[in-house]
């Protein structure tokens, strides 16, 4: 067995959490790579419902070790509550591991991400405000705390000593808040190391060693590849690298270890916080996917913005994330829809553009180009075989799978584990089926002209 990645293909919401308790039964080691508890996995097991923003899901499986990896930050207060609720609800969290190097989100990180994004007031990047960006920032800037350093009270406070003075004169002086008292933050900080001291290892270590004994390792990216730092829709994007190589920086994994990467996607798009979103639907539809598909932030409780489902992006997702198979959710929820549309290209500035553009101004431009689908009235959610699907949903299924160029293995058909479709096998280390050579890129232009696929139907 080698290790298995777990990667969005959309702005994050996908139903990553469900894909994880599905293979939980092969899985010895569950291991977050990336972000902090900025993440929301919702698991349904039975009648309980477990919101998780910081340990892995692995962690609701007794033969499981749950990992946070280097590549997280982490807000030890946040663990700790929620280690205490999983213990409240029966749920064992003494296998827990974090990270030594793992960086710490500090209350300034707190404070200075909310600040930040209220002096940005109608530009802001719609954060989670739970610290992310300032402490990533940190990391980079090499002035972060990490888990290790609050095993040490002495040398922490000696590090503070020295960060403590910058961060409270930019809180103080730009924001007008309160400075942090550096007794109180050691205290803090000591308090956090002693509690979680039994948890804090050298995860790359454990995951090595689990490899080396062929056990299989399951690798959890939170957020999704539109929210990655480096490709995804800059500025509107978290701080980490949500992608599956992300794994390998943050979860301790070399790339060939990596066999098996599950690109997971909703039958339609949703997007939280700020930024271009070309397929999103102020209207009936839109409500429907809203209030059919819960699309409500399982971190802030905000309504998620909807819209029909954007293929532009996909391929490229695929390829970056070598994807070899596709777990696509909530099929379900586009049940009662007369039609159903797919974004097969964008219209910018009279232009037909079929590749992602990084400039955000492009991408607000962005005109959608749909291919229109008959819809269905049935609801699909008791249904198990593929071929039990109503024509319109299996043809709506063939296309995405087609513009994927890899197979959509699993269908999900509602929150239950039970609700699953196992509609092909999961290949591993599967070959991508390229776009095709496009040259070098274009310099300056927003990308290639040309006609879009499936003789797309533009939208009234
Ligand atoms: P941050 O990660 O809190 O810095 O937020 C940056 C952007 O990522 C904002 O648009 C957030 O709404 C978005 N974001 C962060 N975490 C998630 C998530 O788990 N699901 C969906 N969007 C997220």
């Amino acid at each position: 067995m080698a290790a298995t990645v777990i990667v969005g293909l959309q702005w994050g919401d996908e139903g990553k959490g469900k894909t994880t308790d599905l293979l939980a039964e092969s899985v010895a080691v569950v291991v977050r790579y990336q972000g902090g508890d900025n993440a929301g996995h919702t698991i349904v097991i039975g009648d309980s419902v477990f919101k998780l923003h910081l340990v892995p899901s692995g962690v609701l499986y007794p033969h499981i070790t749950p990992v946070i990896g280097n590549g997280v930050v982490v807000n030890p207060q946040t663990l700790l509550d929620e280690m205490a609720m999983l213990e409240e609800r029966g749920v064992g969290t003494a296998n827990v591991r974090v990270s030594e190097a793992a960086h710490v989100i500090m209350p300034y990180h707190v404070a200075l991400d909310g600040a930040m994004e209220a002096r940005l007031a109608g530009e802001e990047i719609g954060t989670t405000r739970r610290g992310i960006g300032p402490a990533y920032a940190d990391r980079a800037w090499r002035i972060g705390v990490r888990m290790a350093d609050l095993l040490e009270p002495g040398a922490l406070r000696t590090r503070l000593e020295r960060i403590l003075p910058e961060k409270n004169a930019v809180l103080v002086q730009t924001h007008g808040l309160e400075p942090f008292e550096l007794d109180d933050l050691v205290a803090r900080a000591t308090d956090w190391g002693e509690r979680l001291r039994p948890h804090i290892v050298d995860t790359t270590a454990l995951v090595q060693d689990a490899l080396a004994r062929g056990l299989h390792v399951l690798l959890e990216g939170a957020q999704g590849t539109l929210l990655d730092l480096d490709h995804g829709t800059y500025p509107y994007v978290t701080s980490s690298n949500p992608i599956a190589g992300g794994a390998c920086t943050g979860g301790g994994v070399g790339p060939l270890q990596v066999d098996e990467v599950i690109g997971v996607m909703k039958a339609y798009a949703t997007r939280v916080g700020s930024g271009p979103f070309p397929t999103e639907l102020d209207d009936e539809t839109g409500r429907h996917l809203l209030e059919r598909g819960h699309e409500f932030g399982t971190t802030t409780g905000r309504r998620r913005r909807c819209g029909w489902f954007d293929a532009v992006p996909l391929r490229h997702a695929v390829a970056i994330n070598s994807v070899t198979s596709i777990m696509l959710n909530k099929l379900d929820i586009l049940s009662g829809l007369p039609e159903v549309r797919l974004c097969v290209a964008y219209r910018i500035d009279g232009r037909i553009v079929e590749r992602l553009p990084s400039s955000p101004d492009l991408l607000a431009r962005a005109e959608p180009v749909y291919e229109a689908f008959e819809g269905w009235d049935e609801d699909v959610s008791g249904i198990r075989r593929a071929e039990d699907l109503p024509a319109a949903a299996r043809r709506y299924v063939d296309v995405l799978e087609g513009l994927a160029g890899v197979p959509i293995s699993i269908v999900s058909v509602g929150a239950d584990r039970q609700a699953t479709i196992l509609r092909r096998e999961r290949p591993r280390r599967a070959t991508v089926a390229g776009p095709g050579w496009a040259g070098g890129g274009e310099a300056g232009g927003p990308g290639r002209a040309g006609s879009s696929p499936g003789a797309p139907v533009d939208a009234p």
